[in-house]
């Protein structure tokens, strides 16, 4: 086993010899006394070497000044060489990734071997609507202490992985922003008043910020070192990553938007006359039908721009009255990527000549300002005006159908198309996050290099005017990362040669744990 690991760890040092520059990082004395185990005391002596991230666009904008506390942080000699355009440099420069580091660590220890305290939805709605100053102190307490232990899991996933992927530069990136967000949170000091309070949303308003670049760089690592694990267990890790990250920002966000709410109010939802649909992130009541529609909606819009021919029409029928208490962000980003799947699967289908269309954001950027600016075309980019009503346009291609069907504790969306089915070859890695799916076999996450930041909503891919010809890869693992999430499930089944089915079942009653294996 042990030299099996070695000979990877080898083989990867060649490969990145050729082609980033390395820099030596002095060897400092550890703090910890953790065991480390035969495999890997082998690597600390080996891996002196330390590969930089490669320049690329994809970097990230540098992060405001990281903490450098991580612990046992070698002081490293940045080399003179790296690109000074690299903007993934700042990270480098206040922590190189070094062996020490990534095994040794006492205080790591302590917060790991803590169990996760998992919420449900309906605790996230029941408590924020009585939210009185006492409770919005005492959940800002259970988030503070909640992070940092969460965080120390899945950094010591990182460092249960081989010592090899830990050294691919976009893993080393995610794992100093773990490092740098544990060491700050576990630093906060209990939260005693409202201003304690504050002080703690605006530190945690700043991480989730800093942390918008890991799933590109996490997709980008994982995609890089898919020849050195086995592609389930490269899977399992990225899926455990991004629920926890889920779960991390829902905890966080809420915090964020009920202590706003209470600044902006100043007193318990529903008391007074007042009442919200929204309980800090939650609604309580989401129309099944304005969310259909509204990811439609978008979905169109941006094919439209995108292929530039009237997109097939989205049809919604079954139970459309029904509401539904869901993080709406969550719902949307999961309907709008199983829909923009299915448009644009029929667009490519019916008019095989735009298959390898290739547009870039900025383009569709400057075409939407056009377009909105000119007179012609105002109706059909005007968000009150339905596309999908619009009698005015009519679409060429078969239309997608969005069934729902609600029971007392479920509630399922079925969406249908016409877009011509998927083959064995891409049907069979749909949800693999280490797997190509990309029929030319390229590799998966490529064009992570062109979405330096990703937050993982509809809003973001609106504003970004991410094409959906972009071919990022992540769409269906991270909807089925979404979904499952709150305990519900996600399926595809399809008819190479005709269209494709896809079955979304939601938990109506808000009682599953989060799910975070
Ligand atoms: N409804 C569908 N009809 C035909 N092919 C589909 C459909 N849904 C998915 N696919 C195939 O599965 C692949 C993977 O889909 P997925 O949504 O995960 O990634 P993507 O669409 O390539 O990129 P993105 O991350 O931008 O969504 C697609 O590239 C496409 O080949
Ligand atoms: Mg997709």
């Amino acid at each position: 086993m042990t030299s099996k690991v070695q000979n990877l760890n080898l083989r990867w040092l060649r490969q990145t010899q050729l082609r980033y520059p390395f820099t030596k990082v002095q060897t400092v004395s550890t703090q910890s006394t953790q065991t480390t185990s035969a495999e890997q005391i082998q690597f600390l002596h080996k891996s002196t070497a330390i590969p930089l991230p490669p320049s690329s666009p994809s970097s990230p904008s540098s992060p405001s000044s990281p903490s450098s506390s991580s612990p046992s942080t070698p002081s490293t000699t940045s080399s003179s060489t790296t690109s000074s355009t690299t903007s993934i440099k700042p990270f480098v420069r206040y922590r190189a990734y070094s062996p020490q580091h990534f095994y040794n660590n006492r205080t790591l220890d302590q917060y790991a071997h803590q169990p996760v305290n998992t919420i449900t939805l309906r605790q996230l709605i029941v408590f924020g609507r009585n939210i009185t100053k006492e409770r919005l102190i005492k959940s800002g307490n259970y988030v503070r202490t909640e992070l940092p232990i969460r965080l120390a899991h899945r950094i010591r996933d990182f460092q249960n992985l081989p010592f090899i992927i830990g050294t691919n530069p976009h893993v080393a990136m995610v794992y100093d922003l773990y490092w740098s967000a544990f060491e700050k949170l576990k630093k906060i000091p209990v939260i005693r008043d409202i201003d304690d309070n504050d002080e703690f949303c605006d530190t945690v308003k700043s991480l989730l910020k800093e942390h918008l670049v890991v799933i590109p760089q996490l997709s980008m690592g994982i995609s890089e070192c898919s020849k050195h694990l086995p592609p389930h267990q490269l899977d399992k890790f990225m899926n455990t990553m991004l629920r926890s990250r889920i779960s991390r920002r829902v905890l966080a966000e809420q915090q964020i938007t009920l202590t706003e709410s209470w600044h902006d109010h100043g007193y318990i939802y529903g008391a007074d006359g007042f009442n919200d649909d929204y309980i800090g992130i939650v609604s309580t009541k989401c129309n099944v039908k304005d969310i259909v529609e509204r990811c439609a909606y978008m979905s169109r819009k941006i094919c439209k721009l995108t292929y530039n021919v009237e997109p097939p029409e989205v049809f919604v029928d079954g139970h459309l009255d029904t509401t539904f208490a869901y993080i709406p962000d969550h719902i949307e980003y999961i309907l709008y990527e199983l829909l923009s799947n299915s448009i644009r699967s029929v667009i490519e289908k019916h008019s095989p000549s735009l298959k390898n269309i290739s547009i870039s954001s900025d383009i569709l950027q400057k075409q939407l300002f056009q377009n909105q600016n000119s007179p012609k075309s105002t109706k059909s980019l005007n968000f009150t005006t339905s596309l999908l009503s619009d009698k005015n346009f009519s679409s060429q291609y078969p239309p997608i159908s969005v069934t729902v069907c609600s029971s007392h504790t479920d509630l399922c969306f079925r969406i249908s198309d016409q877009g011509g089915g998927i083959s064995d070859d891409i049907y069979s890695n749909l949800w693999s996050f280490a797997n190509p799916t990309t029929s030319n076999n390229k590799s998966k996450f490529e064009n992570f290099t062109k979405v330096p930041q990703m937050a993982a909503t509809v809003q973001e891919y609106e504003k970004l005017m991410i094409p959906p010809t972009l071919n990022l890869g992540i769409g269906l693992p991270m909807s089925k990362v979404y979904v499952e999430y709150w305990g519900g499930g996600l399926k595809l089944l399809t008819m190479d040669g005709y269209g494709s089915d896809a079955y979304v079942k939601i938990s109506r009653l808000g009682n599953k744990e989060e799910n975070l294996e």
